[in-house]
């Protein structure tokens, strides 16, 4: 069995991606001193280091690398050590420049960024399986190496490449999904526009068309690009595993950010020894807490509820975004240990120093341009000393409340053209239902469609458009046996080949909702509907409404106006010994309270009316203890209910009653007993 913590690591992980190279050496030390003075357990090196390790073909200068690790070392910093197999230096692509990937569009990219790599390309494999060898056989032993950091960020910025190499791979790929050209024809519903195939060999990837290209086709070109890139990190850590026994192997993802959606990180959490995970705020005027615990929370479930580390955030603004404001006094701990309250074993940064050249000079960093005299620098060092007071957490597993269910092959199909309308975003409802639950101040679990589900009492299912007959199965079980079951519009619908599942809408979920949907039929921009409640309430949807026509469901709220007008619009179903609501429009965030409010009730999952908007609540438990972690999102002084006594970690009080927690701050109490 692999080793699934860092190795010789026993504190949380602080600190950040270290790219000493951009530096000369008088820096180091004072690098290290500085680090030492924050309180830095680890540092990510050699990210992007391949030009200086293999400058030229075979030939490799790791005296700068073995001079920065063993001063690391010396200082009791560990290092989680990079392949450096997402920069292939500028020698490799004018040896192979068919290793740079080519567009949809047919155009080829070129040397002079980063990540621009053909995943298929067997030569990139073998100078990236010849890389890794290379610095396993040099550090696998060091004592300064805790894990395994290879590659950097698959899937980004290149999702897929359309060259010849991949045409092969990819008719590689659907023989052995297929096995004959005939499934593949029935798979895609190739009779449509006479695309039928004759042989494997007439496939290729789905380039730019004149008008819409078979969808089928798409969704398994991602599968194949996301097998693919995986293909790739199995080589890797395969390598790093036979050379260097005993150090987890780890690869950063980017799980709740839409910029990333073309990786399956439910297969992947099943490659990684130990999960790592990226996160950046979107600043894009929502609450950026929000959907920095979402990620936290996806994190965790990728990794199967384990501990998993945050290898990368900002200190500050970052510099990718149209505009990127700084983060407020406060903030970054916040968000650190907003992480590290649902699950992260520490908080790194990208990046230790902030560079003076290059595309990342204006990203903010631990090490700012103006040096230790600045606000940041002080706040990274008061979080090195918070982390410092939290080691007890250290394995501890965070509790969760209810289960979001969440597929990638659901969006990727989703966002394929020709859709009923553009205004839906299955994302967007993702979001919606999550932050919903987050301001109902429960804790959530995200789960594959597939997945044992039975643990919780109320499982959300925001827009799964895709699902198979398997998860419409594994939903009715869980209903019949008691779960408590809300869906929203536009789930169920096709199976895993982008087909309408047979019959009426929606397939995979008729029977377990109790009813059929006749019609979609969306809205205008800008067009709302009322709907009414039987209390009277009245409520308001957009952007897509439908003709539900209940068998065995009984109507809650109802379409007061618009064509759908006096037809069900939330519905609810019982069946077994459990519920399942179905949501036919877009409902706002008033309406989704109302909504996810009854079916809390009949999950008897008990409200936390106690606790004020903005004031994150969150519980790791294990061996060590149980904590509780409150942030304090907002400008006001809050209190929290504390159902036991206990200890509050970064400032050595005792609390008991009711937990003060101020404006901004954060407090963890370690309950007694
Ligand atoms: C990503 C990368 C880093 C850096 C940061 C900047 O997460 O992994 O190398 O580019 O973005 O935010
Ligand atoms: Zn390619």
């Amino acid at each position: 069995m692999p080793e699934t913590t860092p190795k010789g690591l026993t504190r949380l992980a602080f600190g950040g991606d270290y790219n000493p190279e951009q530096w000369p050496e008088n820096v180091w030390q004072d690098d290290v001193r500085l680090m030492r003075e924050a309180g830095v357990t680890m540092v990510s090196v050699g990210i992007f280091s391949w030009a200086l390790l293999e400058p030229a073909p075979g030939a490799y200068d790791f005296g700068w690398l073995d001079r920065i690790i063993d001063l690391l070392h010396e200082n009791g910093i560990r290092v989680d050590l990079a392949t450096p197999t997402a920069a292939p230096p500028v020698w490799f692509y004018r040896e192979h420049p068919e290793a740079l990937p080519v567009t949809a569009d047919g155009v080829r990219y070129e040397f002079g960024s980063r990540a621009a790599i053909c995943h298929s390309n067997a030569d990139y494999r073998a100078a990236a399986a010849n890389i890794a060898t290379r610095l396993a056989e040099r550090y696998g032993d060091h004592p300064a190496l805790a894990m395994w950091h290879v590659h950097n960020e698959y899937g980004v910025p290149v999702s897929a490449c359309y060259c010849a190499s991949c045409a092969a791979h990819f008719r590689r790929w659907l023989e052995t999904a297929y096995g004959t050209v005939e499934a593949v024809n029935e798979a895609w519903g190739t009779a449509f526009w006479g695309q039928r195939y004759a042989a494997f060999g007439d496939i290729n990837p789905p380039r730019t068309t004149p008008t819409v290209g078979n969808p089928g086709q798409a969704l398994d070109y991602r599968r194949f690009a996301d097998a693919t890139m995986r293909e790739n990190f199995v080589m890797e850590r395969d390598i790093l595993h036979r050379l260097a026994p005993g150090v987890p192997v780890t690869t950063n993802f980017m799980t709740a950010l839409s910029q990333c959606d073309s990786v399956d990180y439910w297969a992947w959490g099943r490659e990684v020894d130990l999960v790592s995970n990226d996160h950046y705020l979107i600043t894009d005027g929502r609450r950026t807490h929000v959907n920095l615990a979402m990620a936290a929370d996806l994190t965790r479930s990728v990794a199967g509820g384990a501990p998993w580390i945050l290898l990368e955030h900002s200190t500050s603004g970052v510099n990718w975004q149209p505009r990127n404001p700084a983060k407020a006094p406060g903030q970054m701990a916040r968000n650190s240990l907003g992480h590290v309250a649902r699950g992260s074993e520490g908080a790194m940064f990208f990046q230790w120093r902030q560079s003076r050249r290059g595309a990342e000079k204006f990203h903010s960093s631990m090490v700012p341009h103006g040096g230790t005299d600045t606000r940041v620098w002080r706040e990274v060092v008061e979080l090195g000393a918070s982390l410092g007071s939290l080691n007890p957490i250290r394995g501890t597993r965070t509790e969760a409340d209810v289960a979001v269910l969440w597929d990638w092959h659901s969006w990727w199909a989703q966002n394929l053209a020709w859709r009923p309308s553009e205004d839906h975003d299955p994302r967007e409802r993702a979001d919606a239902f999550y932050e919903a639950l987050y301001d109902r101040h429960l804790t959530v679990d995200f789960a594959h469609p597939e997945a044992d589900l039975s643990r919780y009492p109320l499982v959300v299912v925001p827009a799964l458009y895709l699902m198979t007959e398997a998860a419409g199965d594994n939903l009715k079980a869980y209903v019949e046996n008691g779960g408590t079951l809300v869906v929203s519009y536009f789930s169920g619908i096709v199976d895993a080949s982008d087909a309408v599942h047979e019959g009426a809408y929606p397939g995979a979920l008729r029977d377990v909702l109790g009813l059929t949907v006749e019609e979609f039929s969306p809205l205008l921009q800008g067009e709302h509907v009322r709907i009414t409640g039987p209390d009277g309430s009245e409520l308001s949807g957009d952007v897509w409404t439908e003709f539900v026509e209940p068998r065995g469901a009984e109507t809650v709220w109802t379409y007061a106006d618009g064509l759908t007008a006096g037809r069900p619009a939330v519905t609810r179903h019982r069946l077994g010994e459990g519920t399942a609501w179905y949501v036919s429009t877009r409902l706002g965030a008033e309406g989704l309270d109302a909504l996810l409010g009854r079916a809390a009730e009949d999950a008897r999952v008990a409200p936390r009316a106690d606790l004020p908007r903005d004031v994150e609540v969150v519980r790791r438990s294990g061996d060590t203890g149980s904590y509780l972690f409150a942030i304090n999102h907002t400008a006001t002084d809050a209190k929290v209910p504390l159902d036991r006594s206990g200890t509050e970690l970064l400032t050595g009080e005792r609390a008991a009653g009711r937990l003060a927690v101020p404006a901004g701050a954060v407090r963890v109490v370690r309950l007694d007993g």
